[in-house]
């Protein structure tokens, strides 16, 4: 560094030396033989390097994460933005594909390496269930599902899958998984929550390898990993509690004692990070009256063990006062000081960084803070390769929704769906059913809308209506896919009178209902009631005389008791995503039912919150419950 100087001020070989005039704010002096620039050298000692080149205002500008919609190339580099996102349902352009994904990063990317250091930005995105923000990209089903399958194997592939996806548009950067424990299914995120069984949840972490890559042996268990340029850097989400608020209340309160918290939120946290994971969000909600992204207890506890970066959640330090922005200089205070390393903002950054810098400097915030923070996301930069590959191309833009993702997202629908009920008695199975038959009518508002079974975080942030967004296969289309071209297929959104009449010969009746997409706070529902007119819809058809299978396509379990009793089959669907295939799959036993309830059914929700392992545990169908069916059976003609 001295060195550096000196050539600076001699003006020696000065390649890039453009700052380094007195009484700049930017004094440092910047020469081509950097040292942080050369991949040889060891990443700590890069990011020694680089850190010891840097002024306040650089630093600052690191732990800013800012919108797409706010951005331009100059803000990113007049700022020295440190990293970009896009949030739910946002696209570069209408309808963007893979490569209009890739020019955008790279336009901005463009302003970033124009800073003196050239320090790339990292590009952010949801990735809640594939690339869900993407035309025409594999959508897996949720994690609710995911937890069916008691398969981390399978859910590592689908990290795998994903993360390329992720690639194919440029962007290194994923925040997935989410590990929260679900234990209120009110809670409208609660399909994002692999079960209520942490352990379950703990197994779904493997996750974190299919995005980022497995570790080289011995590595370091609180080292940040990723595997190369196939591999994204992944965010462990929500730190901590998110799940287990005051009855689902979307980022409400946690009441939790340390014991509990230790035993049954934390080791999803320790197991992503002995897994590499890159970064981890904090949550929106509390723990015992002290909002997270405030909790320098907890923060200290995660970092400790810890050396990627935490990141706060969207808008997330506003809403450490209420209103929130009450006091935007205390939530930029309590949140830097309680380690929060980079702070998604992600509007009003000129707020953030002028009060951020004015801390520092009036010393309520110790530099040795801000170095931490900045040494962690450059390290995250760093094992990112976004040194080496700042600019993504276009070699992998086909790898968007490939036929081999989606054959992967089917298997994970066949191995996710839980079958609850199978004929009137046991001793009368209906599932599976016959491919060749008379006919089958198809009813519900969920048969045919690629938008509904795909639920929210799908192409739009609350998930959208309809089957004209994004590609896959409805459930309609899958079951005439899969019967034999005589069995005549008839559909029907309503169970109409005149439409059941015409329809009396049919064999059997496939009834498709369900709630409709939503995602964070909207989706929080304390009555948890089958939404009309999908109760309608159920109570007609099964009550017509002819025989019917119905398929719920919800977020979480919902208040079926009073309707069980008509039904001769009933299907826990929950949100299968784009490739409804799967579910057509089981029902004529191409593959046999396997999947087993990761979180209890309830009967009634005064019941809620009611988990596996309770006291007075009393649900309509328990925990770890799902009847199966042999491959084959039920096949031919009826
Ligand atoms: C959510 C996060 C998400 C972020 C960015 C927040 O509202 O809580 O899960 O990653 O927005 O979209
Ligand atoms: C964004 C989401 C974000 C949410 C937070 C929305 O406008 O699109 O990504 O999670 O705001 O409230």
């Amino acid at each position: 560094m001295a060195n550096a100087m000196r050539l600076c001020t001699l003006g020696l070989f000065l390649l890039s030396c453009w700052t380094c005039e007195a009484g700049s704010k930017v004094t440092k002096a910047v020469d081509a033989n950097m040292k942080y620039k050369d991949p040889k050298v060891p990443v700590e000692d890069r990011i020694t390097d680089l850190l010891s080149r840097m002024t306040l205002e650089e630093k600052v500008g690191q732990m800013t994460q800012i919108e797409v919609p706010v951005a331009t190339p100059e803000i990113m580099e007049k700022y020295f933005i440190g990293s970009l996102l896009t949030g739910g349902g946002t696209q570069p352009v209408k309808d963007a594909s893979a490569k209009d994904w890739v020019d955008m990063i790279n336009k901005f990317q463009k302003g970033s390496l124009k800073t003196r250091l050239g320090i790339p930005m990292i590009y952010g995105i949801d990735v809640v269930h594939g690339h869900n923000n993407v035309i025409n990209a594999t959508i897996f089903p949720h994690n609710v599902n995911l937890g069916v399958t008691r398969d981390p194997a399978l859910v590592k592939k689908i990290g795998e899958a994903t993360a390329v996806e992720v690639r194919a548009t440029g962007i290194p950067y994923a925040f997935a998984p989410c590990i929260a424990v679900c234990r209120d299914p009110r809670w409208g995120r609660c399909y994002e929550s692999y079960s209520e069984d942490h352990k379950i949840v703990e197994e779904m972490t493997d996750i974190v390898n299919g995005l980022q890559g497995d570790l080289p042996p011995n590595y370091p268990k609180d080292y940040p990993f990723i595997g190369g340029k196939d591999k994204v850097a992944g965010c462990a989400k929500h730190y901590i509690g998110d799940g287990c608020t005051v009855k689902g209340i979307n980022e409400n309160n946690t009441i939790i004692d340390m014991k509990d918290l230790m035993s049954m939120l934390m080791p999803a946290y320790d197991l992503s990070v002995q897994k590499g994971v890159a970064t981890v969000m904090i949550s929106y909600s509390s723990i015992n009256g002290v909002k997270m992204h405030a909790n320098k207890k907890l923060i200290d506890l995660l970092k400790e063990k810890f050396k990627g970066f935490a990141i706060s959640d969207w808008q997330g330090i506003d809403r450490i006062t209420y209103p929130p922005d009450a006091n935007y200089t205390y939530s930029v205070q309590a949140s830097i000081l309680a380690g929060l390393d980079m702070i998604m903002v992600p509007d009003n950054y000129t707020d953030f960084i002028g009060n951020l810098t004015k801390l520092v400097n009036d010393k309520v915030i110790p530099m040795s803070r801000i170095d931490d923070a900045v040494t962690r996301i450059l390290r995250v930069k760093f094992l990112t390769g976004l040194f080496e590959n700042p600019n993504p191309d276009y070699s992998m833009v086909d790898m968007i929704g490939t036929k081999e993702h989606r054959e992967l997202a089917r298997e994970a629908v066949r191995k996710s769906l839980v079958l609850l009920k199978n004929g009137k008695t046991e001793s009368e199975p209906i599932l599976p059913l016959p491919k060749k038959t008379k006919k089958i009518i198809v009813l519900g508002s969920h048969a045919d809308n690629l938008g509904y079974q795909c639920g929210g975080w799908t192409v739009e942030w609350q998930g959208y209506s309809g089957n004209d967004r994004t590609s896959g296969t409805t459930i309609l289309k899958a079951i005439t896919n899969t019967v034999d071209p005589s069995t005549q297929i008839q559909f029907s959104e309503k169970a109409d009178p005149e439409f059941l009449k015409a329809n009396k010969d049919a064999d059997f009746a496939i009834v498709v209902v369900g709630e409709k997409p939503y995602a964070e706070t909207k989706g929080d529902n304390l009555n948890l009631t089958i939404p009309h007119p999908s109760q309608e819809v159920i109570k007609k058809s099964c009550t017509s005389g002819i025989k019917c299978v119905v398929i719920l396509i919800s977020g979480r379990p919902l208040v079926v008791e009073p309707f069980l009793p008509a039904m001769d089959a009933f299907v826990a669907a929950f949100l299968p995503g784009s490739e409804g295939q799967g579910v057509a799959d089981l029902l004529f036993g191409d593959f046999g039912f396997t999947g087993k309830l990761a979180r209890t059914w309830f009967k009634r929700v005064d019941q809620l919150p009611m988990n596996f392992g309770d006291k007075n545990y009393d649900p309509l169908f328990p925990f770890g419950f799902g009847l199966e069916t042999k491959k084959g059976d039920g096949q031919g003609e009826l």
